[in-house]
């Protein structure tokens, strides 16, 4: 079936003022979302802030159950955080490491995530390996496997598989299902970064394997800003302790005793933003209501003709990389700095964004790539959208 694209754009007052394919950087919001956010905003005005939560007690329960439902997981196993870097985190360093012990990752993971590991390296001795990519530039399975052989033998064992499934920097997916599969043969933790991933690509954590993913709101799930959460496998709960405890996450039982949450609230701290919490709600049942299948084959439809588009164009090189690809489009412009090119699109009204390398280190440096012009497509952009950003290059260099 078509993917109704004007109603797409009709309930996405933002696409009436620009061309927006800074998807992966925040997506623009359906009216939806927006109207929900501050209607609770208001009602917090007229009543108090503690009054509305309670009020909007069902509304703040049904996120939980689109979230896991959009995943494929049960209610009790989400914590909805304030971003997908605290919902990452909050998993990582509940992670027990010893000295010796490694960490997995690959060679598309986020700088933040990176930043992680090398602090919990030096303060604990355990030892970060980054997987090689295969032919394809994706994680390589069979390099994956190979480090993962002898297992269970007493001292460096991998304790933790941790890899971003789309990457900031480009627009291959990596084969997450088959990381599970291997982590769980190995009997490993596995992280899973699906920050950009969650809102363009059906993800379904039981056929992944994963136990924990971390997902924020902003980007292609459309949701409101500050906003992110993590899926916990209730069956790993009792193996990590979260970082940091609350009093939303732990009950202060007898004064010298507390104890945790049951399901993944634990996670979670007490204070939280309730209007963008409703509002990352609607944007979940929003996108389910188009279905993820759908949104995966227009957005990769789309972003498959601006590959083959730019090029075309004289002086650009596309660099997306990986066997299957997703609706993040990276290039470069000969002579000219991704920045500029930015910059010049921007005064065209054609919203992109820059990659740098301090965001990729283990990757754009390697490719012998400083920089990367994103245009990061969603569902709601047309072709004319695309027409327009190629028209306005030649101007850009
Ligand atoms: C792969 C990846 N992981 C994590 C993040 C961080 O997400 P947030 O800003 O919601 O913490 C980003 C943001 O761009 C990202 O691209």
């Amino acid at each position: 079936m078509a993917f109704d694209v004007a109603r797409a754009r009709r309930e996405t007052p933002g696409t009436t003022r620009v061309a927006h394919l800074n998807n992966a950087g925040a997506a623009l919001p359906p009216s939806s979302v927006t109207e929900t956010v501050i209607a609770h905003l208001r009602l917090e005005a007229a009543i108090g802030g503690y009054e509305a939560a309670a009020a909007a007690a069902e509304q703040i329960e049904g996120t939980y159950d689109a979230i896991a439902r959009l995943i494929g997981c049960r209610m009790d196993e989400i914590a909805v955080t304030e971003n997908a870097t605290r919902a990452w985190d909050m998993a990582f360093y509940a992670i027990p490491l010893r000295p010796g012990d490694r960490i997995l990752t690959g060679r598309a993971e986020y700088a933040s995530n990176v930043i992680a590991f090398l602090q919990v390296a030096r303060r604990t001795g355990a030892v970060v390996e980054v997987v090689d990519d295969d032919e394809h530039g994706q994680l390589c399975i069979a390099d994956l496997r190979r480090r993962l052989q002898g297992q269970g033998a007493r001292s460096g064992e991998v304790k933790l598989i941790a890899i971003t499934h789309v990457p900031t920097q480009g627009g291959l997916v990596n084969p997450a299902e088959e990381v599970g599969a291997l982590a769980h043969e190995a009997g490993v933790f596995f992280l899973l970064d699906a920050c950009q991933s969650v809102g363009q690509l059906p993800l379904d954590v039981q056929r992944i394997g994963c136990d924990f993913l971390s997902a924020t709101g902003r980007k292609y799930l459309r949701g409101p800003r500050g906003t992110g959460f993590l899926y916990a496998r209730s069956s790993v709960l009792d193996h990590v302790e979260p970082p940091f405890l609350d009093l939303h996450a732990a009950t202060w039982t007898a004064p010298e005793h507390y104890e945790i949450q049951p399901g993944a609230r634990r996670f979670e701290s007490w204070e939280t933003n309730y209007a963008a919490k409703i509002g990352l709600g609607v944007a979940a049942d929003y996108a389910l209501s188009w279905g993820l299948d759908a949104i995966e084959a227009r957005i990769t439809a789309l972003a498959g003709r601006l590959r083959d588009r730019l090029r075309a164009v004289d002086g650009v090189r596309v660099h997306d990389q990986g066997r299957r690809r997703c609706g993040i489009v990276t290039f470069t412009v000969d002579g000219t700095s991704a920045r500029e090119v930015q910059q010049r699109l921007a005064e065209a009204r054609i919203n992109t964004s820059v990659s740098y390398a301090s965001s990729a280190r283990f990757d754009l440096p390697r490719r012998g790539l400083p920089e990367l012009v994103r245009a990061s497509v969603h569902y709601y952009n047309t072709e004319e959208e695309l027409d327009r950003l190629i028209n306005a290059l030649p101007a850009c260099r």
